[in-house]
């Protein structure tokens, strides 16, 4: 975060650490205004731009925000049932959450996601497939925006600071792409109260200092809850009952519950849970042997070579699982699969 007087970085920048801190570093730019006006100009039907061919056009040449863009339902579908693994609720939580909301054309408030499970278990990987399905360039577009607590809100003395930074680049991107998304990773080592400064952004208000929020997405990711999950898994696993009879309804009460009090969840009595600001809780299963190989065939896949079963078994078979009599569960989901292939 050091290098936050450095003005040549961009936006881009603030995941690999910083950058996203430059509208309170003095750049003279006002609170609440988009700091790229070029950006802003580029919006669709915006009269103030130069002439151009046509907007769709313009579009093709400087990524545009396109708030009022639907949201391709059935591709994302496709996408997440073909690409993520032993994931059935989270597969319909999110298709569920995000249909409804990108088809609301008034919508009350920004849609607030709160991802929980085990290591490895894709939801990293799936911020990234609903980032892309609402801003082409995914993570990497100017409209997307992840943090990463250990990266970008490390001291605990920090605190107030933080929660100004946030509200500024918050108000700041929100003016500018009223569609933007914004990543909090790894809230379980979230210091207690940062993202409370964002609470009156994910409210019911119609706005906010001049500002909407109402069609901005926040999607938390966290390894909190994780126990929790794996416990009702493990329930029905040793009940005999099929994994894929897990319903939300098993698991989305004890998750805002065990989330709110629990002091490492970043979500620790956070008054986003206390004011149900949260809409959905969504859980993530922990990955068994077989989504395992599932991950792995995918990996060779994507490498361009054929899937070769006995290096997907032997790979499968490095990983580590518990609980230790049972061995069900892969402790690090598909998290080091990659980078075991590259052993094979
Ligand atoms: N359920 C899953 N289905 C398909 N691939 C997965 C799944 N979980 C993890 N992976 C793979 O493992 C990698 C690491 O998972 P990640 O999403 O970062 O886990 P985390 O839940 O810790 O955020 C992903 O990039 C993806 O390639
Ligand atoms: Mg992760």
């Amino acid at each position: 975060m050091g290098d936050a007087h450095d003005s040549s970085r961009g936006r881009d920048d603030k995941a690999k650490g910083g950058g996203w801190k430059r509208e309170e570093a003095g750049e003279g730019v006002a609170r609440g205004q988009p700091r790229d006006a070029s950006r802003a100009t580029h919006k669709d039907g915006d009269t103030d731009s130069p002439p151009l061919p046509s907007a769709a056009l313009s579009c093709r040449f400087a990524e545009c925000c396109r708030e009022e863009q639907r949201l391709n339902a059935s591709a994302l579908k496709l996408e997440l049932e073909e690409k993520l693994f032993g994931q059935h609720l989270a597969t319909e939580v999110i298709l569920k959450a995000l249909t409804g909301f990108k088809n609301n054309k008034n919508p009350k408030k920004p849609l607030t996601l709160s991802l929980h499970g085990w290591a490895g278990t894709g939801k990293n990987f799936v911020s990234q497939i609903v980032a892309e399905n609402l801003h082409s360039k995914g993570l990497k577009s100017n409209f997307v925006h992840l943090f990463v607590s250990t990266l970008h809100f490390p001291h605990e003395q920090h605190i107030k600071l933080y929660q100004d930074q946030l509200q500024g680049w918050i108000r700041g991107n929100v003016s500018a792409c009223a569609s933007s998304v914004f990543i909090f990773d790894e809230m379980d080592k979230l210091h207690p109260g940062v993202i409370d400064a964002i609470k009156p952004f994910l409210d019911y208000y119609e706005q906010v200092d001049g500002v909407s929020y109402r069609k901005a997405i926040f999607m938390f990711l966290s390894n909190a809850g994780g126990d929790l999950i794996t416990k009702t898994a493990l329930d029905f696993w040793r009940a005999g009952r099929k994994r894929e009879d897990i319903q939300l309804k098993d698991l989305e009460p004890v998750l805002s519950v065990g989330v709110f009090n629990n002091k490492h969840s970043g979500l620790w009595r956070s008054g986003l849970i206390d004011r149900n600001l949260i809409d959905y809780f969504i859980p993530f299963l922990p990955l068994e042997y077989r989504h395992v190989k599932m991950c792995v065939r995918a990996e060779m896949r994507a490498r361009g070579s054929a899937v070769d079963e006995d290096i997907v078994t032997r790979v499968a078979e490095e990983m580590t699982f518990f609980p230790k009599g049972e061995k069900i569960y892969s402790d690090k989901g598909c998290k080091t699969v990659q980078s075991r292939l590259d052993f094979h």
